[in-house]
């Protein structure tokens, strides 16, 4: 193992990540950032420096436990103080799985504004993959607004609220096409406003690949909001050429419309009728989630740990959430085909993010597909999301959880008011981070940093999540739960109906430090005597980020053994910045070497300067 070194400068700059010129955070000049690419049992050592003129930053490595490193997680606030501008800080960490990684800011809504990239650390010297594959592709996906992200924070953090609404674009490795659907390019045969020379920001990387081979696509989503599926694959040709319109469905077409179909197909509808007004073109028929061709995968990889593999036409990819997939290139190499990427769970204004996966030599790679690509199934199917998190499992052989929990923490999340202000809360609870990091103030045991206060390990037993919160009124805090060393802790995150009526939200809860197993998902509200004896005990999958469907609850369990203060959150940015996480700190008086550097602000910094003096 060696240690790798990199010297980043983080700064602002011009960029066009979806062709239209916007304002986005870079390193060294890139965006996205430069991916690191590591081998298990490496040290990287990142040399950070803030060349913003105004605000701090720090970057926090997902997925990356920091096995006795907490002060490198890279957290404001909880693991070190922001780095000031003009400032330099190294993180110096280890790398001890093998996985898809990648990293982003961690402070404010920076993530948000483009400081991210991705990580990727291969198998140790001398160890293997449990699967066999020729070559890879690295697929990045996030989201984009052309709002500057520092209006976006204004609306939320303001009263009345001001929602960020739905991205402008997909990103694909940094890059979509806004004003421009790769798709209707196809479809109306014009080229007039897509960027696909190849110099272009925008312009999207084409997969090349030989027939007959197959290749590991690791596919890691950090978006901000929107969750997400990928499809490689075309609609089937014999449909190519239907067009539908509302009419159509109006009038109740006879023929190839299933009738129970009909309300999806009409949802699927109005995207692309969303899409037309953007771009101004024509839109196709939508049959395609019914008579779609897709390239087949077999999923491999979840959050760095190796899952059973299984075979799926399509991957549901939720933020902070990685997978490895295999794909073998057994279709027609006369033809390309589309990787499409598009919204999940919301109802989606933002046109797919495309790409062309170019079988060559036999087709040249500009050669647009022969058909539309694969449209993403319906945003409202929650069965097809269920059925995709259920097939995930461990792989045989993969570390199993302890029979027995020490702890049972379980966490209602709500959206809530505070004086008419719009914020997400657990158990009541909407999370303001202090001034001091956790990890120096619990560390040196200093007086007065945060909410000495326990935050509660429960809600009432008569909250009824399938209704508004009767009493929406919640409160700031930013207390802790202290965990003990090696101890076992099961967290129950309950989701419930948000401030409207029928409205309930997906969540992806990301846990810093850590994996967890996933011991079960559920509908409705947890039930204490009857679910617990549900859990996977036997092969649950092990990850650092899980999803709450609406209404429903997901149980975890992990083990409290790596020393240090740790975020878990909800990975919608937004969400995160209205409240939307809590703080665990684990045997903290077992964290030694601290460098001061990492808490040289708040009371930790004052601490430091009495110590001077005298
Ligand atoms: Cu990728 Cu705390 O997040
Ligand atoms: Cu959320």
């Amino acid at each position: 193992s060696t240690t790798r070194q990199f010297k980043w400068d983080v700064e602002y700059m011009f960029w066009s990540p979806d062709c239209e010129e916007n304002v986005v955070m870079g390193i060294n000049g890139q965006f996205p950032g430069p991916t690191i690419r590591a081998k298990a049992g490496d040290t990287i050592s990142v040399q950070l420096t803030n060349k913003l003129h105004t605000e701090g930053v720090v970057i926090h490595w997902h997925g990356i436990r920091q096995l006795g490193t907490p002060w490198a997680d890279g957290t404001a606030s909880i693991s070190q103080c922001a780095i000031n501008p003009g400032e330099t800080f190294v993180y110096r960490f280890k790398v001890d799985k093998a996985g898809t990684y990648f990293y982003h800011g961690h402070f404010g809504m920076q993530r948000s504004a483009g400081l991210y990239g991705s990580l990727i650390v291969d198998v140790g010297d001398g160890e293997k993959e449990p699967f066999h594959y020729d070559g890879e592709f690295n697929l990045l996906l996030s989201d984009w607004w052309h709002q500057s992200v520092h209006q976006q924070e204004v609306g939320l953090s303001s009263k009345p609220f001001r929602w960020i609404g739905e991205p402008q674009s997909l990103l694909i490795n940094g890059r979509g096409q806004f004003n421009c659907s790769l798709a209707a390019h196809f479809s109306n045969g014009s080229t007039n406003q897509c960027k696909l020379g190849g110099n272009e920001e925008c312009a999207p990387q084409i997969l090349s690949v030989l027939p007959n081979t197959t290749y590991r696509l690791r596919i890691a989503s950090i978006t901000a909001l929107a969750s997400l599926n990928l499809a490689v694959g075309v609609m089937s040709d014999e449909h190519e050429h239907v067009k539908v319109t509302p009419e159509d469905i109006l009038s109740d077409r006879p023929g190839d419309i299933l009738s129970e179909r009909i309300e999806d197909i009409a949802e699927n509808l109005q995207t692309l009728i969303l899409a037309k007004n953007l771009c101004g073109v024509t839109f196709y028929n939508d049959y395609n989630y019914v008579f779609s061709q897709n390239h087949k995968m077999v999923v491999v990889e979840a959050d760095g740990n190796y899952v059973q593999p299984f075979e799926v036409e399509d991957v549901d990819i939720y933020s902070g959430e990685s997978y490895s997939v295999l794909l073998t290139t057994n279709q027609d190499s006369s033809k390309n085909y589309w990787i499409s990427v598009g919204v999940r769970g919301r109802k989606p204004q933002t046109p797919q993010a495309l790409t062309i996966l170019n079988y060559s030599p036999t087709s040249p790679s500009i050669l647009l597909p022969v058909s539309p690509p694969t449209i993403t199934p319906t945003w409202n199917d929650y069965d097809h999301s269920k059925s995709f998190s259920n097939k995930i499992f461990a792989l045989i052989g993969s570390p199993k959880p302890p029979k027995n929990r020490d702890r049972r923490i379980i966490l209602l999340n709500t959206q809530n008011l505070i004086d008419g202000y719009i914020k997400w809360a657990i158990n009541n609870i909407s999370l303001l981070l202090p001034s001091t990091p956790y990890l120096g103030s619990i560390k040196y045991s200093l007086k007065g940093a945060f909410d000495n206060k326990k935050p509660p390990e429960d809600f009432p037993n008569d909250y009824d999540v399938m209704k508004p919160p009767k009493n929406p009124n919640s409160t700031y805090g930013n207390g802790v739960y202290m965990l003990g060393l090696n101890s076992t802790v099961d967290v129950i995150l309950q989701n419930a109906n948000a401030l409207s009526g029928n409205v309930s939200e997906i969540h992806p809860w990301h846990l810093h430090g850590h994996n967890f197993w996933v011991l079960g998902y559920g509908e409705g509200k947890f039930n204490k005597k009857k679910d617990e004896k549900k859990f996977n005990l036997r092969n649950p999958p092990l990850r650092n980020t899980a999803v709450i469907f609406p209404y429903g609850w997901t149980a975890l369990r992990f083990v409290a053994d790596n020393p240090g203060v740790w975020a878990f959150h909800c990975h919608i940015e937004p969400h995160l910045h209205m409240g939307m996480g809590v703080i665990f700190a684990a045997a903290v008086q077992h964290v030694n070497n601290i460098p001061n550097q990492a808490l040289a602000c708040g009371l930790t910094g004052k601490s430091f300067m009495n110590t001077k003096q005298n």
